[in-house]
């Protein structure tokens, strides 16, 4: 029978558990016949999918199954990214509540399978994730995890560079040199909107997330700082200033709303009374040249001591402004929001919304979600950026002549910053 089999071969590399295998009466918990060795390995599958499968090896003899176990379980161990223990924060109010579920049914089972030992927050309420990695004991971690959408993720990472400072010993607003992480982070996509955990991981599907995780893929990922008056406000991937921030103001007040009622009506509605926002824009140019990111990195190292004054400055009244580090991928923009940057490519792509009609507007929008290029209109601009600086102009502060008012209350303005609001009234500097 076997003469006609077609021969097929795995490689160690992408095998993730080793496991005995025996045959046991319900609730039986040791020995047991042995009928083999089971391998679990990771596939890729199209799109960026990962898969998990098993080869089973049937051999009833101890001594040749555990000689197996030993050999392939040493191989196993010797590669260096795997992670052995990891640090889980579960948002449970994510996306239906589903955070918990999708964790304990799809994620935790591999996880045990992979021998990962877990230390699980369900969190409690929002900022609880962050207050944790502030004062948690990190040496007994190989990484983070965190289960939910954008802003548990968010607030995961923002909490992890915070740490990083601290135990650096870097004054958290002095923000030039930043400490990288200490241990990496996963992305397990379980919330309403997934961007970051897609943008990562190329795809939003848990499995996948959870087999990077597992097999320890590291990749790296460019992260801003957001500060105003060299005050550090936070970290983040992804910013939106303008229409991006006051759908997001607007939907926040109506949060008795079902969530994707919500997101459509504060569209609709911002769309109905859509207004530039009058602001200032100064920016840093990248120097980025070519394709090879270490190279590029390196020249840009070099390149940023003799490149002061080289500031770009716009002013006008833009529709809506998108700083972005990472490209954004989403199911409404599959070559993402912002598709002129990379993860790592230590850049941020800034593209702005100068002010036009509003059915331009909406053709501006609805391309996202096409393969055309949403920014082939006269009044979208694209930069490729090292830093930029949001000033945003009242009408009041033009209005300098009249002495007599005493405006000194200054009206705030939202922000988006991956999914979560921040009202902020004076100059915010993204690097
Ligand atoms: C503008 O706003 C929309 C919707 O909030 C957002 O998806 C988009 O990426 C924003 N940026 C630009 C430059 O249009
Ligand atoms: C923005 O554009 C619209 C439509 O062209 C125009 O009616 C409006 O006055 C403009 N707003 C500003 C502040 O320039
Ligand atoms: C604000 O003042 C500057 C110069 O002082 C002027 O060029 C500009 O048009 C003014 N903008 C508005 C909206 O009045």
């Amino acid at each position: 029978m076997g003469l006609q089999q077609k021969e097929e071969y795995v490689e160690m590399k992408d095998v993730f558990s080793i496991k005995l295998k025996r045959r046991r009466f319900v609730g039986q918990q040791k020995g047991g016949l042995l009928l083999g060795i089971a391998i679990f390995v990771c596939l890729r599958k199209e799109g960026n999918k990962l898969k998990d499968s098993v080869i089973n090896i049937n051999n009833l003899s101890e001594d040749h199954c555990n000689l197996w176990f030993r050999c392939l379980k040493e191989i196993l161990n010797g590669f260096p990214n795997r992670p052995k223990s990891l640090k889980v924060f579960v948002n449970p109010s994510s996306h239906r509540k589903e955070a918990t579920h999708i964790y304990y049914e799809q994620v935790a089972p591999l996880f045990k399978l992979a021998d990962i030992r877990t230390d699980v927050t369900v969190t409690e309420y929002e900022g609880h994730a962050l207050a944790l990695l502030k004062e948690c004991d990190l040496t007994s971690f190989h990484g983070v995890v965190c289960v939910g959408g954008d802003g548990t993720a968010s607030e995961v990472a923002h909490g992890l560079l915070l740490r990083a400072q601290m135990d650096a010993g870097r004054n958290c607003d002095d923000i030039l040199e930043p400490a990288r992480a200490q241990i990496p982070l996963g992305l397990i996509p379980a919330g309403s909107t997934n961007i970051l955990a897609h943008t990562l991981n190329g795809v939003q599907h848990v499995l996948t997330a959870t087999l990077h995780i597992i097999m320890g893929h590291l990749q790296s990922v460019d992260v801003c700082s957001f500060s105003s008056s060299s005050k550090l406000l936070r970290f983040g991937f992804s910013s939106m200033f303008g229409f991006g921030s006051r759908t997001l103001a607007l939907a926040e007040k109506h949060r008795w709303m079902p969530s994707n009622q919500r997101k459509d009506f504060a569209v609709i509605k911002t769309l109905a009374s859509l207004k530039p926002e009058h602001c200032e824009l100064s920016f840093l140019p990248s120097v980025r040249l070519q394709e090879d990111v270490e190279e590029n990195r390196q020249k840009q190292e070099s390149l940023k001591h003799d490149s002061s004054g080289q500031w770009q400055r716009i002013q006008g009244h833009f529709l809506n402004v998108s700083i972005m580090a990472i490209p954004c991928l989403c199911s409404m923009a599959p070559r993402g929001l912002a598709p002129n940057t990379r993860l790592d490519d230590g850049s941020i792509a800034l593209i702005v919304v100068r002010n036009t009609s509003r059915p331009e507007f909406v053709k501006h929008l609805k391309r996202y979600s096409s393969v055309k290029n949403q920014f082939n209109f006269p009044f979208i601009e694209t930069y490729i950026v090292e830093e930029v600086k949001v000033h945003p102009r009242t009408q009041k502060e033009n209005a300098t002549n009249n002495l007599n008012s005493i405006d000194s209350e200054q009206r705030s303005y939202p922000w988006n910053i991956d999914g979560d609001l921040l009202e902020w009234a004076s100059e915010v500097h993204v690097r």
